[in-house]
């Protein structure tokens, strides 16, 4: 299911939870954190930024690898998400075709209360396009 080691899912779980606990989300209310594991083991973190104009909000997982990104990383072996919802949410559909953009690799879905949904990018979007798709041509 994810090879990742449950330390790792710990620390993941823990630098979203602080993530989240910054977001702005003064129109909906819902509060998101994420965190991405790059290849050299840092963390990125991210949460959800919303603006008065709704349309413009950002989610956590794209703010994450915004992060990371611009941190100069782009090799991802991990992601959480962490949610106050009951099972934990998963990413919105923006946010699974900028992970594919990425690779395919572990996703943690979890919440305070400690559930955990273990995934992973080509689960979330199957039959992504994908920046291969565009060498086929
Ligand atoms: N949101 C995320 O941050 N990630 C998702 O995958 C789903 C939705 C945010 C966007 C908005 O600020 C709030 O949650 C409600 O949709």
């Amino acid at each position: 299911m994810s090879e990742l080691s449950s330390e790792i899912i710990d620390r993941l779980v823990e630098a979203a939870s602080a993530a989240r606990e910054r977001a702005h989300a003064p129109y909906s209310a819902f509060a998101v954190g994420a965190a991405a594991l790059d290849a050299n083991g840092d963390v990125h973190v991210g949460c959800n930024v919303e603006n008065a104009s709704y349309g413009l909000s950002v989610c956590a997982e794209r703010n994450a690898i915004a992060a990371a990104v611009a941190a100069g990383e782009n090799r991802f072996q991990g992601l959480a998400v962490v949610t106050d919802m009951d099972p934990p949410a998963s990413p919105c559909g923006a946010c699974r075709q900028v992970l594919v953009e990425f690779g395919d690799f572990p996703v943690i879905l979890a919440n305070p209360a400690g559930e955990r949904v273990l995934t992973r990018v080509s689960d979330l979007l199957p039959d992504a396009f994908t920046p291969e798709s565009l060498l086929e041509r």
